[in-house]
């Protein structure tokens, strides 16, 4: 049980990682897990696309043309670090997963129920692997809402939703992060 716990309560979002390799075996014990998670009727709502190198690539204009985008709206600092680390965030992360749900156009509390089992299958495999001394980072950023990436990963944008990537791979460093104590965010009703 205190395994259990420790892994709850220490999981933390790690956005540097090392050049260490995932091997394969570490992330088919994670996809188990998510596989694992509940669902209601049935409906395993959840699907990973692995991105290869290939794939990687081809995101790459995209990636480039919202970060110019990007650095036009907020004209912020020094055009080519902005592309370039838009760019590293694609190419150099260890493991990057298209995560998507189900959708069900005729029917919204389906949706929304696939949408909350998709998240609980999305955290069991960021808790597998960080029981495993592999960290992550969920990203929701414009490239993975971009049709470009729907049509690049053959995903049919009627069927499927990409609700983010997962950037895989070993901690360079882990953040802090604030939270709220249990007494802040529980009430027991008489
Ligand atoms: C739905 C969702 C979307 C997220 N999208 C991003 C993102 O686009 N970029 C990012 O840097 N972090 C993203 N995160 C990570 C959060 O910023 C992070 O979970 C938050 O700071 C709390 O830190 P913790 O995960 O270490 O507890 C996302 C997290 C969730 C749950």
């Amino acid at each position: 049980m205190a395994a259990v716990q420790d892994t709850l309560n220490n999981r933390r979002t790690v956005y540097r990682f090392t050049n260490k390799v995932v091997e394969r075996s570490e992330l088919e014990m994670a996809f188990e897990a998510a596989s694992n998670a509940p669902c209601h009727k049935q409906t395993h709502p959840w699907n990973y696309y692995v991105l290869g190198k290939q794939t990687r690539l081809k995101l790459l204009p995209t990636v480039i043309s919202l970060a110019e985008e990007k650095i036009i709206k907020d004209s912020e600092g020094e055009h080519g670090a902005s592309i370039d680390r838009a760019v590293s965030k694609i190419i150099d992360v260890p493991v990057l997963i298209a995560v998507t749900t189900k959708l069900s156009p005729a029917d919204s509390f389906r949706e929304e129920e696939d949408y909350a089992a998709t998240v609980c299958s999305l955290h069991n495999l960021v808790l597998s692997l960080w029981d495993r001394g592999i960290g992550s980072q969920w990203s929701t950023g414009s490239i993975t809402r971009h049709s470009s990436t729907y049509s690049i990963l053959e995903i049919d944008e009627k069927m499927e939703r990409v609700v983010g990537f997962l950037k895989i791979g070993y901690p360079e460093s882990i953040p802090d992060k604030e939270k709220k104590s249990p007494s802040e965010i529980r009430k027991y009703l008489p």
